[in-house]
């Protein structure tokens, strides 16, 4: 009798080897390795046998004549989530959402592609993981209940593919690639080699019938969608959907994006009727701040082409273990640490004997170096114990110098900030020699952080 022929595949990287191993020499995860099937061909001579690639079909052609659809783009009809799309679904496009499970994918795509049918697609949403009916349950909830929206609860691959070629929708939801499997290979649902090996013949599907497909995919407590850099760079678009299961809040970002910008992000409300659009999302980080009370600041950071208000919160208390502790939620706290060694030098007082605790309020998080200016003011404040002006917003980079470094995009932030009611901002320097013309609000310019630590005692 013929041996089954084996191999060992990383789940989280894909790395092939004949042998177990604890680690994984390519992306040095642990306890990765998963035994599968080999199977003759590679698997990748299924994935051509599903298009036309490979036979006649496609032909290289001067690409001034290649025949653009009339509608390139569909809109989902949800203003966030079109723009963290780059205006709309691209035709044939391939698009990764991923989040925590219980995040809200499922609920955010059902109410999308109702929207979508509801503009006459046809669309189909297929479940892996629910029923019909407890899709319908969700369907009524949220009132998506369109007629051209068609449900389907399937895990083959092949099923699938055969109800699409016969219903024909220019929109389909897999949700969620995890439990889809293809009986080309042997292995389980949700390995590697599974989700590789479906994935790459639905994007073939797509590209080769101009059906926009979205993929959810769960991501594994490492932060990552399983097989994250296979699955990332065979699609067009990865989204992830954030949040704190605390919060109401959830933020759908993207970070990759063949066809738009990668850096937008879109808010949404979770509610007992679903996600609802979060069209001024500063307000709402603000609305809880705390007045007169020191280590809070109001930052300005740029998400995408969207400026978001933010408050930073700061305090520093004395330490009773042997090493001061840097905790930041929503902050990189290497920065944070960076920034209150700075800061330290400056003030002329000794941070090795206090905790310092770091919160971007509202369970967001930040990444621009503009809010560099903020977390140095929040921690002084808090050690100085001088609440910070509310109408105060401060933006600027820091450099371990202590130099106030100039920024992007001043203009729209600042413009944000005058609509919030804020009336001062203290900015670099270089940034506000700049600005010419009509002055939204009260602003001073400033050039190393001892002239904001004077301003502040
Ligand atoms: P779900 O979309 O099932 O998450 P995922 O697909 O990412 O796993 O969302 C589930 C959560 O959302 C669940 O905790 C209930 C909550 N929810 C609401 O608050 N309102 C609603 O209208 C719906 C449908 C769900
Ligand atoms: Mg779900």
């Amino acid at each position: 009798m013929e041996r089954r022929k084996t191999h060992f595949v990383c789940q989280m990287c894909g790395y092939q080897s004949s042998k177990w191993m604890g680690r994984c020499p390519n992306c040095s995860e642990w306890n990765t390795f998963v035994e599968e099937e080999i199977v003759a061909g590679g698997g990748s001579k299924s994935t051509l046998s599903y298009t036309g690639i490979g036979g006649e079909g496609e032909v290289p052609q001067p690409i001034g004549e290649v025949v653009m659809s009339e509608t390139s783009r569909i809109k989902t009809g949800i203003g966030e989530f079109d723009r963290v799309l780059g205006g709309g679904v691209v035709l044939g496009s391939v698009i990764l959402i991923g989040g925590d499970p219980g995040i809200g994918k499922s609920t955010l795509l059902l109410q999308a592609l109702n929207k979508i049918a509801s503009s006459g697609y046809k669309v189909l949403y297929v479940s892996g993981e629910e029923s019909i009916r407890q899709i319908k349950m969700r369907a009524e909830r949220l009132s998506a209940l369109s007629t051209q929206l068609f449900v389907l609860a399937e895990n083959s691959l092949e099923k699938i593919i055969k109800e699409v070629k016969t219903l024909k929708p220019r929109v389909i939801v897999i949700d969620s690639i995890q439990t889809i499997y293809t009986l080309e290979l042997q292995s389980a649902p949700g390995s590697i080699g599974q989700v590789r090996e479906s994935s790459a013949i639905l994007v073939m599907i797509s590209k080769s019938s101009e059906i926009s497909t979205f993929i959810i995919g769960h991501v594994t407590k490492e932060g990552a969608i399983a097989g994250p850099r296979v699955l990332e760079h065979m699609v067009d678009t990865v989204l992830y959907f954030e949040g704190n299961r605390g919060h109401p809040y959830r933020v759908l970002r993207a970070v990759k994006n063949r066809f738009g910008s990668s850096n937008e992000i879109g808010v949404f409300e979770m509610k007992d009727f679903g996600l609802s659009e979060v069209f001024n999302p500063s307000e709402i980080f603000l609305t809880q701040r705390s007045m007169d009370v020191s280590g809070s600041v109001v930052v300005s950071c740029m998400e995408g082409s969207r400026p978001i208000l933010v408050e930073i919160q700061a305090l520093v208390s004395p330490t009773n273990l042997g090493v001061p502790r840097r905790t930041s939620i929503g902050v990189d706290h290497h920065r944070v640490s960076l920034l209150a060694a700075v800061l330290e030098r400056h003030l002329e007082t000794h941070l090795y004997n206090k905790d310092i605790f770091l919160n971007v309020a509202g369970g967001v998080k930040v990444e621009d170096p503009a809010v560099d200016l903020g977390i140095v003011v929040a921690i002084a404040s808090s050690i100085l114990n001088k609440p910070i002006d509310t109408k105060t917003v401060f933006l600027g980079e820091v450099s371990l110098t202590g130099e106030v470094r100039g920024i992007s995009q001043v203009e729209v932030r600042l413009k944000e900030a005058s609509k919030l009611g804020f009336a001062h901002c203290i900015l670099p320097e270089i940034n506000r020699e700049r600005i010419h013309g009509e002055l939204p609000m009260e602003l001073f310019g400033v050039s190393s952080i001892q002239e904001v630590l004077k301003m502040l005692s």
